[in-house]
């Protein structure tokens, strides 16, 4: 009797440091960590939640899915088996995103009981007071894939029923956003602008780009990890691609409209370099520049030479502008067309924006006559060329309207400055100076 007290102690201790090590991190318990990923186990859903990047399931849930779950007093642990008995399939949506706001946690929410699969141990966490698991240990019980298509992780296990294949849901409530190093995270609709703010993206193209081999294959990439694809052979550009930014100054004006119609006719995109104190009289024309996704730059408020001007009136030109920009996008500008390409150092250090020049002047503010226009662009345009139009005169709208099928015919792709810069150069520098991109 005494011999089997003394054992039990010395088992006790023994298991007592591998559960301090559980212990350890013990998290407050109240976190419901809902995951942007699905979970299927022989394509039925089963609640996902992620902590700290990895699907984590609840072991009650697994009931459902033809696993025996018992208590181990004794050992504080929750022992999940294969079972003989029914499935029991859960008849509840299940969301690939949060059904409430997700928190990013650096911090595991370690359980203070155990878990133990087939008798073996495996990390146990805590979630409102129930215990969860890897998803991943389940590979005991047969093969764990995830699929980064459909984001979704899923086990197969044999001899158990297989389901339909189910299609997952996007949550209403909550959005889920994008980081420029892959990371993903949940968050409630409330709280999206927040996160933009320092530095999360609600579109997956803007943390990724496309980047080609020579050998016509193309890969979808996250922006950080683009220099170490460019080192080993691949490039922003499809092999051959030709592309050109069309821009367009002194606008908005009323035949702003008739060149975004075409711009968006031939899925197109251009520049707009607008004067500050033309922008609340055209209202709606900035409004749908923005929602095409054309880039809309400053062309100062009203004309001036810019290196005539001090630098208390050159940061009244730029924050006038970017005000009037602003009002109606929701966000300033940060490219630069100074007006009549005058720059210098202190307009560079004011306006802290890029200064896009040209490499084609097409001169139709001069000569008014669309088929000169056409002809100039036509005859002159490479690779990498900035080419300056005005878009208040119709003239020039009725040049760019003839000029954005010609020259998608001729193998170019019409893009923004900004655009441009990316696939050439890799980016833009606040204060330098671009007439071409090549
Ligand atoms: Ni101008």
């Amino acid at each position: 009797m005494k011999r089997s007290i003394v054992l039990l102690l010395a088992v006790i201790v023994v298991l007592s440091g591998f559960f301090n090590i559980i212990a350890d991190n013990y998290g407050a318990a109240g976190y419901t960590l809902y995951s942007d990923i699905a979970a299927y186990i022989n394509n039925y859903p089963i609640q996902a939640y992620n902590i700290d990047g990895e699907t984590v399931v609840l072991a009650s849930d697994l009931k459902n899915y033809g696993f025996d779950i018992s208590w181990n007093a004794q050992r504080r642990a929750v022992s999940i088996a294969r079972s003989g008995s029914t499935v029991i399939i859960p008849q509840t949506d299940v969301y690939r995103n949060a059904k409430r706001a997700g928190q990013y946690h650096k911090k595991f929410v370690l359980s203070d009981i155990a878990a133990e699969i087939d008798g073996i141990p495996v990390k146990c966490f805590n979630i409102e007071n129930r215990a969860a698991i890897y998803f991943k240990d389940l590979d005991r019980f047969g093969k764990v894939e995830w699929n980064a298509k459909t984001r979704a992780i899923t086990l197969t296990v044999e001899g158990l029923p297989i389901g339909k294949e189910t299609e997952t849901r996007e949550n209403p409530d909550v959005t889920l956003m994008y980081a420029m190093d892959g990371r993903t995270i949940v968050v409630g609709n409330d709280d999206v602008e927040a996160y933009k703010n320092v530095g999360w993206y609600t579109d997956i193209s803007d943390v990724t780009s496309t980047l080609y081999a020579n050998d016509g294959r193309s890969i979808t990439v996250f922006r950080d990890e683009i220099a170490a694809y460019l080192k080993v052979g691949w490039f922003r550009t499809r092999p051959g691609e030709k592309m050109i930014a069309l821009t367009f100054d002194d606008g908005p004006s009323r035949f702003t409209g008739a060149i975004l119609d075409q711009l968006e006719r031939y899925n197109s995109k251009a520049t707009f370099f607008v004067v500050g104190s033309r922008v609340g009289a055209f209202s709606d024309v900035i409004k749908r520049e923005n929602e095409l996704g054309m880039a809309i730059g400053s062309h100062s408020w009203d004309h001036s030479k810019l290196t005539k001007l001090s630098k208390t009136a050159l940061l009244e030109q730029k924050n006038k502008t970017n005000n009037a920009i602003s009002a109606i996008t929701g966000s300033g500008t940060s490219l630069l067309r100074p007006p009549y390409g005058a720059t210098n150092q202190s307009i560079s250090e004011v306006f802290g924006m890029p200064i896009i020049l040209w490499s084609v002047d097409t001169l139709d503010w001069k000569t008014r006559d669309k088929d000169t226009t056409v002809r100039t662009v036509m005859n002159s345009v490479k690779d990498g060329d900035i080419v300056l139009m005005h878009d208040i005169y119709k003239s020039s709208a009725d040049a760019a309207i003839e000029l954005i099928p010609k020259l998608i015919d001729a193998g170019y792709k019409l893009v923004t400055v900004e655009e441009l810069a990316e696939a050439k150069l890799g980016g833009l520098t606040p204060g330098q100076k671009y007439s071409t991109m090549r």
